[in-house]
């Protein structure tokens, strides 16, 4: 039977949901098969579900592909951080509710790891920056902790962390952040505050918790103590700051404006490898690097030789740099020092 994705609002009693949804807790609560009724319907509701795949048998529902669904829900996400953040900066309460329904929307697709991927370095609405940046790095940061195993306490709490993060830029001068070029000194100064402003802002909301907190303190701390704002060293860095780190720089990265021209994922892997080694987290990096690289693993390739070839093989020692089958031919870029990925075809 067809499975088709409806907007949870066009949902009627009757019909066949076609996946298993989740709790807050990563149980299931409505298996693949049930047939939903009003009850159920509020409680997707309640989840923070706005699309859900249903097993179409009348033909009447509307036809949307994974990828459609998944910007649908990112846009509902960017939504509701441009709004908190608004509420914050004009000294209202946090919407706790807005927020606990965007990270939940947020864990409910954790399962689509490419999307996540392909969709994050696309979706990209000028002005829309601080907006767009927390939802990528908390859904970065979710991947990551899925590749780490984190159990659902802690993967929830790492997405919070990862849409809170840059909250305490809501209290920085608009001007500075929106500066184009490099910052004086006095400027960089406000900046940095914001670690310090977005925890006390934290701190006051219902539901944090330690992982949180210091996910949102520490994420501009670095392993060899050039961050701020305390020069944290290694293993004094929370894990959850240290995941972030690596969240919000390759986001920062594939956002430039230097990529966005002719964007090749291995630019920013080998950039990330190279320029972060002993700043960011060894071990969260490689994972993190490996498991981006490999949703390109089968993807079709111009080397900067000219040739064309297929990605086979991603080497775990040089992610940057995997083999390519040309013809009948491999090419190990990792021995191949003079050729390099040019663009995805
Ligand atoms: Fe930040």
């Amino acid at each position: 039977m067809k499975k088709v994705f409806v907007s949870i609002f066009e949902c009627k009693p009757g019909m066949r949901i076609a996946e298993d949804i989740f709790n807050e807790y990563g149980a299931i609560i409505i298996a693949d098969g049930t047939v939903l009724d009003d009850y159920l319907i509020e409680r997707i509701i309640d989840l923070g579900i706005h699309r859900v795949r249903i097993y179409d048998t009348e033909g009447n529902v509307i036809e949307v592909s994974n990828s459609e669904l998944f910007r649908a829900q990112y846009n509902e996400n960017v939504n509701s951080v441009k709004n908190i953040l608004h509420d914050i900066s004009n000294g209202k309460k946090i919407d706790t509710e807005r927020m606990n329904h965007a990270t939940r929307s947020i864990l409910s697709r954790i399962n689509e790891n490419r999307d996540i991927v392909n969709c994050i370095s696309e979706m990209r609405a000028a002005g829309e920056y601080l907006y767009t940046h927390s939802i990528n790095v908390s859904l970065l940061s979710m991947l990551m902790g899925k590749w780490l195993k984190y159990d659902f306490g802690k993967l929830r709490s790492l997405v919070t962390a990862g849409f809170l993060h840059d909250i305490g830029k809501c209290k920085v001068p608009q001007e500075i952040l929106n500066k184009p070029g490099k910052l004086e000194e006095e400027e960089f100064e406000e900046v940095k505050k914001h670690c310090v402003i977005g925890y006390q802002l934290a701190e006051s909301f219902d539901g944090m918790n330690e992982d949180i907190l210091k996910g949102i303190l520490q994420h501009h701390e670095r392993e060899d103590g050039s961050g701020y704002p305390f020069g944290l060293k290694g293993d004094r860095i929370h894990e959850t700051a240290r995941i972030i780190a690596v969240a919000d720089i390759y986001d920062a990265m594939t956002s430039n404006t230097y990529y966005r021209e002719r964007f090749c994922p291995f630019d920013v892997i080998e950039c990330m490898e190279k320029d972060y080694f002993g700043i960011l987290d060894h071990r969260i990096i490689s994972i993190f690097l490996r498991n981006i690289a490999s949703y390109y693993l089968g993807e079709m390739v111009r080397l900067s030789n000219g040739e064309m070839g297929e990605i086979v093989h991603i080497n775990p020692f040089n992610i940057a740099r995997p083999i390519i089958k040309s013809g009948i031919k491999y090419i190990d870029l990792s021995a191949e020092s003079k050729v390099k990925i040019a663009e995805l075809l």
